[in-house]
């Protein structure tokens, strides 16, 4: 089944943001607001070892009002706010994330586990 488009404002506070994660969706998102650094990471290790990831910044992008970021399913980014105003930035996302197995790393501990499920409930 095909899920719907998700297209979603994020803020990010001063010294906040986000650890290492894949989206297993095609993404985009474009700053409105301040500047976002957007790590891009590489995966060093093929994947076969349950748990274990082990990866490597590849480069850094940031991410300021009118720029954009693309992601493809199996890509890897962090992102941090390292200004000292909120951030914002639009997102869209070829599938709902609650819909996708998507999952996240500690490059310092070299591990994976899936990310938590985001559940949308009606209003
Ligand atoms: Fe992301």
């Amino acid at each position: 089944m095909t899920r719907p488009l998700l297209v979603e404002v994020i803020a990010w506070l001063p010294g906040r943001g986000v650890k290492p994660h894949d989206h297993q969706t095609w993404g985009i998102v474009v700053g409105l607001d301040g500047e976002e650094t957007n790590i891009n990471w590489l995966r060093r290790d093929d994947g076969s070892k349950p748990g274990f990831a082990d990866l490597t910044i590849g480069h850094e992008v940031n991410v300021g009002p009118g720029d954009t970021a693309v992601f493809m399913p199996n890509d890897i980014h962090s992102v941090r706010n390292d200004g000292e105003t909120t951030t914002l930035s639009l997102h869209v996302y070829r599938k709902s994330l609650a819909h996708t197995d998507r999952s996240e790393f500690d490059p310092d501990q070299k591990t994976v586990k899936p990310c938590p499920k985001r559940e949308r409930k009606a209003a």
